[in-house]
């Protein structure tokens, strides 16, 4: 079996062979951490993003969707904490003068410890097969109880010493640890500094005017600051939602892991607004709900899991990710965070204006308190991508490389095929194109013989194939042939754009999570 490494390798050359990834300016030698999404990519991001608008907005009475600017007044961002707390610690190796995230570091010796753990249990499950209780073994085989306790120790002592400012204690970590510079083997660390994230800009032509701006590291403060504006104008009443989409912007020191962690990269957020002392009820029921969209997908319930945070961000009182398992592992892919009346609070104290709610069943105004689950489109984008790449062997030990999106998400929902390019068949297919275009994405195609545009549309993620032949000629019928399974069916020409629907159809998708 390829490990994971390859797998992820095969992730990312297939995503730019396919038209969805490309390196950001690639005939300049590209720019690190920044890409650019093809044909196909656009059409997958815009349909991720759909999926999300219409299960939070369109889907939610109490929910309204916004798209404020980039930029933003700078008060903002001393408001926001992001100003002063918005850092990442990092640590240099002087030896492979490479930089890396001091917690990371930490992290990824932890995750190591984990895998012995998974090992474990890999093994015990062999031994014991069905009879095996995978919550006993846990807490009774006592070299993973040790693994597990030594992992725990280790990531309370880094989120306290994170949460105390105390770098050094994070150096004396990595030090105790004898963790050893991924690129060269070296244990010679410099001390752990902090460094803020946000990239700077400047508005105003002359030098002396110009104002020195942020682009936003989150579309969050967009939202706050409109809090009011929404609410009067929306008659909203607590608990209503507001969301909205949109770039984003971090100097990522550590930015590896192809479009997993970006320096230009795109959120979908929502803030709840919410009575103080609620929290805990709306964080349990986002965890629910936004776990809901996800499954609702069909990759796998195995694949996702909850991790909830050791070292809160400054502004929450709760914070949960859902985890996806990425090929390299299961990473943070969405935030469930409860930030209490943080943001409301700060931009009042900062604005000097008031940013209150007056709720007429308690006869008095509070600044509300707010929940909020922000998902990163580009990540979404590759847990899908990742997820749906399959290598398969075939009944004839022949393998096809698939790419199985989820329907409702996929580029292009169906690719028409003359058999031949004679005999009038393409005019035919033509015909059924510009019918199905109305309502699909469509790719017509007629190089080549069936069988192999049949494996290209599969490792594109086209999830139909409708073949005209001579028999279309004279009975008005087609072969629709169904990506995931193969499977082909003789169909009449009408029925191809209702049986495309119902699988394609959003509705059909997240009716599962109503
Ligand atoms: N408003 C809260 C917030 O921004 P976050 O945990 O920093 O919270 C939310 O980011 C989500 O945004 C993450 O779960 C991730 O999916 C995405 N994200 C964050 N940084 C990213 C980066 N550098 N590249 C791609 N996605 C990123």
């Amino acid at each position: 079996m390829a490990n994971q490494e390859d797998i992820f390798k095969k992730v990312i050359s297939h995503a730019k062979e396919y038209g969805y990834v490309f390196q950001s300016s690639e005939i300049y030698d590209g720019l690190s951490a920044v890409y650019d999404y093809g044909q196909n990519g656009a059409e997958l991001k815009k349909n991720i993003r759909e999926y999300w608008w219409k299960a939070m907005v369109q889907l939610n009475e109490n929910i309204v969707g916004i798209d404020a600017a980039i930029f933003m007044h700078p008060t903002t961002w001393k408001a926001s904490g992001h100003v002063d707390a918005f850092n990442d610690p990092l640590i240099d190796n002087k030896d492979s003068k490479k930089r890396y995230r001091a917690d990371v570091l930490i992290e990824d010796y932890v995750a190591k410890i984990e895998s012995k753990i998974d090992k474990e249990v890999a093994k015990a499950s062999k031994r014991f097969g069905d009879s095996f209780d995978k919550e006993q073994f846990l807490s009774t085989n006592q070299r993973v109880v040790d693994y597990q306790a030594k992992a725990d120790e280790i990531l309370k002592r880094m989120a306290k010493s994170l949460e105390n400012e105390d770098l050094a204690d994070v150096k004396a970590l990595i030090e105790e640890l004898e963790i050893a510079c991924p690129l060269s083997g070296s244990k010679n660390w410099t001390d752990v500094k902090q460094f803020n994230l946000m990239f700077g800009t400047k508005l105003g032509a002359s030098a002396d005017s110009a104002m020195d701006l942020y682009l936003r590291p989150e579309t969050a403060q967009g939202i706050f600051v409109n809090f009011l504006n929404v609410q009067k104008t929306g008659r909203m009443k607590i608990p209503f939602g507001i969301a909205q989409t949109g770039k984003a912007f971090r100097n990522e020191i550590v930015a590896r892991q192809f479009i997993f962690r970006m320096r230009e990269f795109e959120q979908m957020e929502m803030q709840f607004f919410i009575k103080p002392g609620t929290q805990m009820e709306w964080y349990e029921a986002w965890k629910e709900k936004r776990m809901k969209w996800h499954l609702s997908l069909g990759m796998g319930a195995d694949n996702y899991r909850f991790h909830d945070h050791e070292k809160l961000a400054h502004y929450a009182d709760a914070a949960a990710d859902i985890e996806f398992k990425f090929p390299f592992g299961f990473k943070e892919l969405e935030g469930i965070h409860s930030r209490t009346d943080f943001d409301l609070g700060n931009h009042e104290k900062y604005s000097g204006k008031k940013l209150q709610y007056f709720d007429p069943e308690e006869n008095k105004s509070y600044v509300p308190y707010v929940l909020e689950t922000s998902i990163g489109l580009d990540r979404m984008f590759l847990a899908v991508f990742s997820n749906s790449l399959q290598e398969e062997e075939l009944e004839n030990g022949s393998t096809r490389t698939v790419l199985k999106i989820p329907a409702v998400l996929a580029p292009n929902k169906v690719a028409v095929l003359p058999l031949l390019k004679r005999d009038g068949l393409p005019e035919v297919a033509q015909k059924l194109v510009d019918d199905l275009k109305w309502d699909f994405n469509v790719d017509y195609d007629e190089k080549d013989a069936v069988g192999r545009r049949y494996r290209r549309q599969d490792a594109a993620g086209t999830p139909f194939c409708v073949t005209v032949d001579h028999q279309t000629l004279e009975d008005k019928t087609v072969t629709i042939r169904h990506r995931d399974t193969m499977e082909q069916k003789r169909v009449k020409l009408s029925e191809v754009k209702d049986i495309i629907s119902k699988e394609v159809d959003m509705r059909y998708w997240l009716q599962k999570i109503q």
